[in-house]
C-alpha cells in the first residue's frame, strides 16, 4: 500500500494524526492529512478549556470542525481528553473538593453526550502519574479530590457512552523499567481486578533521541495487553525523527495483537509542538522525510 492509513489497515490497525482546526485551511496540510491518515485526534479542540470555557456552557465549534472534517473524509476519531490537570478553564482551576469532583463528572457527561456513539476511543484521563522515580500520582487539583478520581471518571464515561473504548493516556510510560510505567501498570491491573471500566491504555510516545525512551517498548505493550486491555500509540513524535526508531515503534505495535494503531502528533515538522526538534514524518514543504518511508515499509511488512 502507498499511504500510511491503507498500509496499517492491512493488519486491521489505523494510522492517525493530531489535527489542529486552524490549519485545515492550509491546503498542503489538509491534502497530506487526508491522503495519509485514517484516524484523527484533535490536538487541542476537545480539551476542557476548549469545550467548556464557562461552567455549564459547552462550546463544540472548534471540536466539531475537526470531528466533521475527519468523518467527512472517512476517518475515525480518538477523543482527547476529558479529565486532565492541564488546559483546564479558569473556572475549573479555581474549584476543589466535591465541587471539582462534580464538575469533572459534569464535563465528562457533557462532552461525551455531544459525541455519543461517534468516538472510537476516548482518553478519559490524561497524565495522572508523576514524573521521576516515585511512582506516585501527580499532584493536581483533581488528585486532591481523592485518589479515586480516576475510577470515578471511568465509571462516568462508561455510563455516558457505552460504545466508546475508554483509555488511560500518559507519557514516559513506554520503558518497562521506569517507575511511572510500573505505577500505571499497577493501576490498570487493579482496575481490571475490581471491574472498573477501562478498555485501553494510550502510550503517548513523545521520544527524545537515544535509546532509553523506546527500549523494551514492545515488552511494555505486551505486558499491558496481557492485563486484558487494548493498547495504542497515541502521540508519537521522535526528536530528530530517526528512521530506525520510527520503524521500531511501528514494529512494536504490529507485534502486539491488541495494539489498535498509531497516531503521530502532527503532520509536518512546522506543525509540531516541539519547535526545533524536527520530530515528524513530513518536511515543512510537505515532502516526505526518510522516517516516512521507514514507517510505510514497516507497515507494509518489512
Ligand atoms: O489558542 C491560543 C491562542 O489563542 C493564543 O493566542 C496562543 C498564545 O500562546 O495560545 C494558543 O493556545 C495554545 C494552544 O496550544 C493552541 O495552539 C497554548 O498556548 C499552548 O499551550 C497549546 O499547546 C498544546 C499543549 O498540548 C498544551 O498542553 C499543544 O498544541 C499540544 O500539542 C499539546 O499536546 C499535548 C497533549 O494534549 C497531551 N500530551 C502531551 C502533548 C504535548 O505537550
Amino acid at each position: 500500500e502507498s499511504t500510511l492509513g491503507a498500509a496499517a489497515a492491512q493488519s486491521g490497525r489505523y494510522f492517525g494524526v493530531a489535527i489542529a482546526a486552524n490549519r485545515l485551511s492550509d491546503s498542503t496540510y489538509a491534502t497530506i492529512a487526508n491522503r495519509e491518515f485514517n484516524s484523527v485526534t484533535a490536538e487541542n479542540e476537545m480539551k476542557i478549556d476548549a469545550t467548556q470555557p464557562q461552567r455549564g456552557q459547552f462550546n463544540f465549534t472548534a471540536a466539531d470542525r475537526v470531528y466533521n472534517w475527519a468523518v467527512q473524509n472517512g476517518k475515525q476519531v480518538r477523543g482527547h481528553t476529558l479529565a486532565w490537570h492541564s488546559q483546564q478553564p479558569g473556572w475549573m482551576q479555581s474549584l476543589s473538593g466535591s465541587a471539582l469532583r462534580q464538575a469533572m463528572i459534569d464535563h465528562i457527561n457533557g462532552v461525551m453526550a455531544h459525541y455519543k456513539g461517534k468516538i472510537a476511543q476516548w482518553d478519559v484521563v490524561n497524565e495522572a502519574f508523576a514524573d521521576g522515580s516515585s511512582g506516585a500520582r501527580r499532584d493536581s487539583n483533581l488528585q486532591r479530590t481523592g485518589n479515586d478520581w480516576i475510577e470515578v471518571a471511568f465509571r462516568a464515561a462508561r455510563a455516558a457512552d457505552p460504545s466508546a473504548k475508554l483509555c488511560y493516556n500518559d507519557y514516559n510510560v513506554e520503558n518497562w523499567t521506569w517507575a511511572k510505567t510500573q505505577a500505571m501498570y499497577a493501576m490498570v491491573r487493579d482496575f481490571k481486578q475490581r471491574g472498573v471500566p477501562i478498555d485501553c491504555v494510550g502510550f503517548q510516545a513523545h521520544f527524545n533521541s537515544g535509546s532509553p525512551y523506546n527500549a523494551n517498548f514492545r515488552t511494555t505493550l505486551q505486558n499491558f495487553a496481557a492485563l486484558g486491555v487494548d493498547v495504542a500509540v497515541t502521540e508519537l513524535d521522535i526528536q530528530g525523527a530517526s528512521s530506525t526508531t520510527y520503524a521500531n515503534v511501528v514494529n512494536d505495535c504490529l507485534a502486539v495483537s491488541r495494539c489498535l494503531g498509531i497516531t503521530v502528533w502532527g503532520v509536518r515538522d512546522s506543525d509540531s509542538w516541539r519547535s526545533g526538534d524536527t520530530p515528524l514524518l513530513f518536511n515543512n514543504d510537505g515532502s516526505k522525510k526518510p522516517a516516512y518511508t521507514a514507517v510505510l515499509n514497516a507497515l507494509n511488512g518489512g
